[in-house]
Formats: structure tokens, C-alpha cells, sequence
């Protein structure tokens, strides 16, 4: 039998990976590139997509993250995926048939990495109380990254100024990604964020929201995230047979229970899940090997690419309206004063824009800002050497998009500069900066680019039904336009303190 991800930690941990918990940290707060795995209280394999506790990304472009030699941050954005949270309704559901499952079969030992199977049980203590939010794997992850950013960027926030987030409403019952904003606000603003700081919810569902929102494709009838579709089935069938074939092997007597590939597809996920949640190695790590593990994150990586990612025609084009919004933002610098609708004062973005989605906007939008621009369409059948696309390094729980905005020798043209998970990734085609970061001018380009080249976006969204959706926003008033991160008064807003 191959070695299963758990010796090869071992073997590796000493050298090549920091084996405390929390991972490495450096001088500049934050924990090093690809130093350790995650801010929760367990180790974990780090291979589980979307389905994986946050962990800073390898650094696979070879650029450290620290700012370039006399270059400063004068302003930051990023967007994040909600903390690690407890399972779905559906998801938890086939946990618990999957333990009726085990406890209804012949009686059977398991061997091997299986052996804790028979007495396996979900981890959720009060799943009513549980299902859907922010776990305590998720509320670390989240005071971690609001200390994090605080230590990484001292000069973009001071003692007792206000700090402003924005939040996607998500689900009215699924308070996930308002709360994430929430406590990341309390862990970078500190014991004053709840009259200091507030978080800005953006209703995902209003129809004046169109293009203006942190998750557009909410309101688009056009959008369909298909799951990968045909091609993750076709890896699905390549992959899973021959791990569900071994580990059907690991019990006796022969066949008194038989796993199906899909749920041996969920024994990665539990793996996540449990350990987030509980803040231990859940025993779900070590049942698949590397390679099997390996497999496993490129399913996912199908999953997102085909999904509503590059490969899903115009379904990952719903963020461009928002990231041209944040490059406008950087190109007016942290200076600039904004009016409100509703209000006459002046109001100041605070120069570290946060804000907080779900997955399927995270992936849109790190589809469209340029970092993945020379990847070729995933194959189906088989894992490609030259890949770059790896959900586990962006779409984690709390998975975040980052943009710097930096100024060099003091002054001149500013530069941009993107960071998936903590690790720097270059625009394609625009690098010449320092650290290969891409100057501010040129990238409003591309962007504009994009922009111009996905077509309206309310063609994109609403397909036939589009000019009754333009007539609808020009009866209010309203483009689709995302004019959100300047105007605090918009109607489906609301606040919330941290
Ligand atoms: C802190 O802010 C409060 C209200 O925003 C103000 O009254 C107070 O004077 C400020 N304190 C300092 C030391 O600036
Ligand atoms: C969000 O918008 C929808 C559609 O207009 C509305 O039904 C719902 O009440 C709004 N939710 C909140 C919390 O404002
Ligand atoms: C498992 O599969 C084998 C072969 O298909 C079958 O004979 C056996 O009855 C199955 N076991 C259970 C518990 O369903
Ligand atoms: C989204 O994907 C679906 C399924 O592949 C496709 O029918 C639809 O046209 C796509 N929508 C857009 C806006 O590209
Ligand atoms: C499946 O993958 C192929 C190869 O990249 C691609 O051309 C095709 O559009 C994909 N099919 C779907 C339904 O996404």
C-alpha cells in the first residue's frame, strides 16, 4: 500500500513544512507562504478545494510576499470567502446516512486506515444550532486574518478611526458571510470594533443590485454554475473507482459493506469539515493517499474551472463590474472623497477596502483579474503538468482575493499587485514592476479589456429577458454598475455592527 498523506507529513514535516500549529510566523505578523497549514488548531492535508480550512497558498510563482525593496502599500482591497463553517442541511444529511449506513451493516472490521469507520459518527454536537454557520475553526481563521491584515498593514489603520467592511447578504437563515465580516472586523479593529467598526450587507436578492453587489450572478438568470457538468464526471469516473476499490478491500468480511465512489468523495470533505470544526485531525485525513488526495483536489479543480470558472463561458464574468470598482478605487487613491446619495458629507474608504462573498463569487472573480490568463483549458482525463488553477490555493474556506496598491521610490505611477491565499500571483502579460507586479495604468487596461470584451453585462445576465431589466433600472435611477464602495446609502444596503 502507498504511504498515506500522514507518513509522508512526517517524513517531510521536519524539512519542508513548519510542524507547529498555526504555522510559521514572520516579522511582518503574518504567517509565512506555504510555511504551515492554516490558522486552525489541526493540521490537514492540503489538497481539499473548496472544502479545505484556510492555509496560506504555496508560494508557486517564487515571489515573496513582503512588499518589493522600497515599495510601500498605500491602499489594499481584498475580497474573502466566508471563514470555515459548519456543514449545509444536505451535506450534513449525507453524513448521517452514511453513518446508518455503517451501523446497519453486518458486523465487519475495517483494517488499515479505515479502522475507526465502524465506530465513526458526525462530529456535530447541536446541529440545529450548527448547520450553516461559521464554526470555531471559522471564527480563528477570521480573528487570525483581521490581526493579520492589521500586522501586515499598520499604516492603513490608526487607534480610533472608523473601519468600514462590506458583507454579500447571502441567505436571510445563512448568516455566514455577514458574521465572517463581522468577526474579522473585530479581530483587526480590536475590543472597539463594535462602535467603531461597522459591516455594510449588501442584499444579493434586491433587484436594484444589478451589477452592484458582492454577488451579482445572484440576480442573473443566465447563471448556471453547472458543477463541472460532463468533464467532472468523466475524471470522477476515472479516479474514484480504483480508491473506492481499495478501500472496499480494507473491510471484512469481504463485502459486508460496501463504500460507493460518492461517498468515498465525501471521505476528503469530512476530513476538512471535522477538522475545522473540531480543531483536530479529523481520521478522514488519512484515508486516501497523496496521490488520491492529489486526485481528489483536481475534481475540484474541474468543479470550479467548469463551474462558473474560465472554462464556463460568460458565468465567471459577474464580478468585472466590481473588480473594474476596485481599480477605480486604486486609481483615485487613498485620498479621495466620495458623496453618498442620500447624505451631503464627504465620506473617506478606508484604505483597506474588505470585503466578504461566498465561493462561487471568489472564483469568478479570480477568473477575471488576469493571473490565469496562460492556463490551458483542464483536461478531463488527466492531471496536467503545468497547472496553475488549483482551488486549494484560492478557494478555501475563507479563501481571499488580495490587491495591493503600491507606490515606489515615493513617488510616480503606482503599481498592482494580487496575492491568492498570501502568495503573489502575476498578471499575465503585465509584470514589469517591482516584485513582477503590474503598473496601475496598464491594468485598468486589461480590465477595461475584460470588460469590453464579455459583452453587456446585462445581456450576459438576464438573455432574453434584458431590456426589460435595463428599463427596470432606468426607472429607478440606476446602471448596472457597481457603485457600492462609494455611495454608503444604497437602498438594499444595511448595516450591522461587528
Ligand atoms: C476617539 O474618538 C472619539 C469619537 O469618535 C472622540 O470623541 C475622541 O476624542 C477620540 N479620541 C482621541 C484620543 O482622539
Ligand atoms: C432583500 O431583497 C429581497 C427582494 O427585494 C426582499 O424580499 C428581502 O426582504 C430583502 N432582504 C432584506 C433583509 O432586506
Ligand atoms: C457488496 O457488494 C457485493 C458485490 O456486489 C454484494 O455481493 C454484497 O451483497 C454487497 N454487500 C452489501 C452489504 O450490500
Ligand atoms: C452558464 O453556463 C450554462 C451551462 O453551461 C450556459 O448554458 C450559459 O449560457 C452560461 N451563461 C453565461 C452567461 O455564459
Ligand atoms: C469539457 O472540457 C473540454 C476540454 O477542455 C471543453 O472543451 C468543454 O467545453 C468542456 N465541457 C463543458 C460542458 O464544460
Amino acid at each position: 500500500m502507498a504511504p498515506t498523506f500522514a507518513t509522508l507529513f512526517l517524513l517531510i514535516g521536519a524539512s519542508g513544512l513548519a510542524a507547529a500549529h498555526g504555522g510559521g510566523s514572520n516579522a511582518h505578523g503574518g504567517v509565512d507562504v506555504g510555511a504551515g497549514p492554516g490558522t486552525i488548531g489541526a493540521q490537514f492535508p492540503p489538497y481539499l478545494g473548496g472544502n479545505s480550512p484556510w492555509f496560506p497558498g504555496p508560494d508557486v510563482n517564487n515571489i515573496p510576499n513582503q512588499p518589493p525593496a522600497g515599495c510601500s502599500v498605500d491602499m489594499a482591497a481584498f475580497t474573502s470567502r466566508h471563514g470555515s463553517r459548519y456543514p449545509d442541511p444536505g451535506s450534513y444529511n449525507g453524513w448521517v446516512a452514511l453513518q446508518t449506513k455503517i451501523q446497519s451493516a453486518p458486523k465487519f472490521q475495517a483494517q488499515g486506515s479505515l479502522k475507526f469507520i465502524s465506530t465513526w459518527k458526525p462530529v456535530l454536537r447541536n446541529p440545529e444550532l450548527e448547520l450553516s454557520l461559521v464554526s470555531l475553526g471559522g471564527y480563528k481563521e477570521l480573528y487570525d486574518m483581521g490581526y493579520t491584515y492589521r500586522t501586515r498593514y499598520p499604516q492603513l489603520y490608526s487607534e480610533n478611526q472608523t473601519f468600514l467592511a462590506w458583507a454579500n447578504m447571502y441567505q436571510a437563515n445563512q448568516p455566514r458571510v455577514v458574521d465572517s465580516a463581522r468577526l474579522f472586523v473585530r479581530g483587526y479593529v480590536g475590543p472597539d470594533s463594535t462602535t467603531r467598526g461597522s459591516v455594510y450587507v449588501l442584499n444579493n436578492t434586491d433587484p436594484r443590485g444589478v451589477a452592484n453587489s458582492l454577488a451579482p450572478s445572484d440576480l442573473c438568470p443566465m447563471y448556471k454554475d453547472t458543477s463541472g457538468g460532463i468533464n467532472a464526471t468523466t475524471w470522477n469516473d476515472i479516479y474514484l473507482p480504483k480508491v473506492t476499490a481499495r478501500l472496499n478491500k480494507l473491510i471484512g468480511p469481504h463485502s459486508a459493506l460496501n463504500f460507493t465512489t460518492s461517498e468515498v468523495s465525501q471521505f476528503p470533505v469530512l476530513c476538512g469539515f471535522e477538522s475545522q470544526i473540531t480543531g483536530t485531525r479529523s481520521p478522514f485525513c488519512d484515508v486516501f493517499t497523496k496521490d488520491e488526495l492529489r486526485d481528489f483536489e483536481y475534481a475540484q479543480d474541474i468543479r470550479y474551472y467548469y463551474g462558473a470558472g474560465p472554462g464556463a463561458v460568460k458565468n465567471s464574468t459577474f464580478m468585472l463590474p466590481f473588480l473594474s470598482a476596485v481599480v477605480s478605487r486604486f486609481v483615485d487613491g487613498p485620498d479621495k472623497e466620495y458623496t453618498s446619495s442620500k447624505s451631503s458629507a464627504p465620506y473617506k474608504l478606508p484604505p483597506l477596502i474588505a470585503t466578504f462573498s461566498n465561493d462561487g463569487q471568489i472564483n469568478q472573480l479570480a477568473s477575471n483579474i488576469g493571473v490565469f490568463d496562460d492556463q490551458a483549458p483542464l483536461p478531463p482525463t488527466h492531471i496536467p503538468r503545468d497547472q496553475k488553477y488549483i482551488a486549494s490555493n484560492f478557494v478555501t474556506m475563507r479563501g481571499t482575493i488580495t490587491f495591493e496598491r503600491l507606490t515606489c521610490g515615493g513617488k510616480g505611477d503606482p503599481y498592482v499587485r494580487i496575492l491568492l491565499n498570501d502568495a503573489v500571483y502575476p498578471v499575465v502579460g503585465c509584470d514589469s514592476g517591482p516584485g513582477r507586479s503590474c503598473p496601475l495604468k496598464q491594468y485598468e487596461k486589461i480590465v477595461a479589456k475584460k470588460q469590453k470584451d464579455s459583452g453587456s453585462f446585462v445581456e450576459n445576465c438576464f438573455g432574453a429577458k434584458a431590456s426589460g431589466a435595463e428599463q427596470s433600472l432606468a426607472a429607478e435611477g440606476l446602471q448596472a454598475k457597481t457603485t457600492f464602495l462609494t455611495d454608503i446609502n444604497l437602498p438594499w444596503e444595511y448595516v450591522v455592527q461587528p
